[in-house]
């Protein structure tokens, strides 16, 4: 996978749900003998949303080396391993796509509601003067994953697979402290897909701001997801002047009769996986 996807690099950095050995995901390759053909890694997540929960299968890091490519083997464990997250229970296939059309033609489609801000000053009279904003220390990981489960949809990890997420290198998190009380956090950058973008927020709306103002310091802009229905951290974030755009999330495909994935189940991704 890395070789082909990160030459060079290291994607087991990036998403360590997916590849720690004690972690929940797991890896498929068609081989034919000792060649490797093609290889994908797959993660299981409860998608909870206001009314109910939904267990899926998140699919990803597909990949064929070049001089294999055009045969039909990645189609071929793509269709495998979607038998298998579907017997294991899962209703839905969601990934992200590098190349959308290869998984269009097979099932998949544009699903997921994001929208972005990007947002290039803050208004000093719009920030809650009693915050303050630090970097956060590992004893603030268990009051994150208690902000990190206000969001009503969301995706389900545990208070430990928060803290191993906020640890992936290359990602700075600040936390907005009043008192001794964390009130919320923002996750800037990690990985290559996810460099110089705010991925994960959580807590007060005034908090995030706050942490929003404080990157800003070192950066002219910056590109802030959220899912589809920001509430009132999108009217904040209007109100500081912000570009907003709707965006689609992912691709998903019902794996059996399941039909769609509820409206407003799959607005966060990426920070869970
Ligand atoms: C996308 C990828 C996994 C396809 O693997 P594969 O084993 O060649 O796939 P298949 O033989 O089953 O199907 C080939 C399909 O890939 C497309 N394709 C893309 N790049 C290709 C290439 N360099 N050579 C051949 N086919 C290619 C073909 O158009 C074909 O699509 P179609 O059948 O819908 O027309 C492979 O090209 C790859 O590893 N790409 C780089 C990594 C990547 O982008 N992964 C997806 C991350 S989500």
């Amino acid at each position: 996978m890395t070789s082909v996807l990160r030459p060079g690099g290291d994607l087991a950095l990036e998403y360590p749900l997916v590849f720690d050995e004690e972690g929940p995901g797991a890896h498929f390759a068609l081989s034919e003998g000792d060649e490797v053909l093609s290889v994908c890694a797959t993660l299981e997540r409860e998608l909870i949303y206001p009314g109910g929960r939904t267990l899926v299968g998140f699919i990803g890091s597909v990949a064929t080396p070049p001089d294999a490519r055009g045969q039909g083997h990645a189609s071929r464990l793509l269709a495998e391993v979607e038998g298998a997250l579907k017997e294991r229970g899962c209703e839905h296939a969601l990934l992200w796509a590098d190349e959308p059309g290869f998984y269009q033609r097979r099932g998949y489609s544009l699903d997921g509601t994001e929208t972005d801000f990007l947002v290039s000053k803050i208004p000093t009279a719009l920030i809650d003067s009693e915050l303050n904003v630090r970097p956060l220390h590992a004893s603030d990981r268990g009051q994150v994953h208690e902000l990190y489960t206000w969001h009503g949809a969301r995706i389900e990890r545990s208070a430990r697979e928060t803290a191993r997420l906020l640890g992936c290198p290359e990602m700075r998190v600040l936390v907005a402290t009043r008192g001794q009380e964390v009130e919320a956090y923002v996750c800037f950058g990690r990985g290559a897909d996810l460099a110089g973008v705010v991925h994960e927020w959580g807590g007060s709306p005034a908090g995030v701001l706050a942490c929003l103002a404080a990157l800003l310091e070192r950066a002219d802009s910056l590109f802030v997801m959220a899912p589809g229905e920001p509430g009132p951290m999108g009217e904040l974030l209007d109100e500081c002047g912000a570009i907003r755009a709707a965006g689609r999330l992912g691709m998903t495909k019902p794996l059996g009769a399941a039909g769609s994935l509820p409206h407003g189940a799959f607005v966060w991704g990426l920070d869970s996986i």
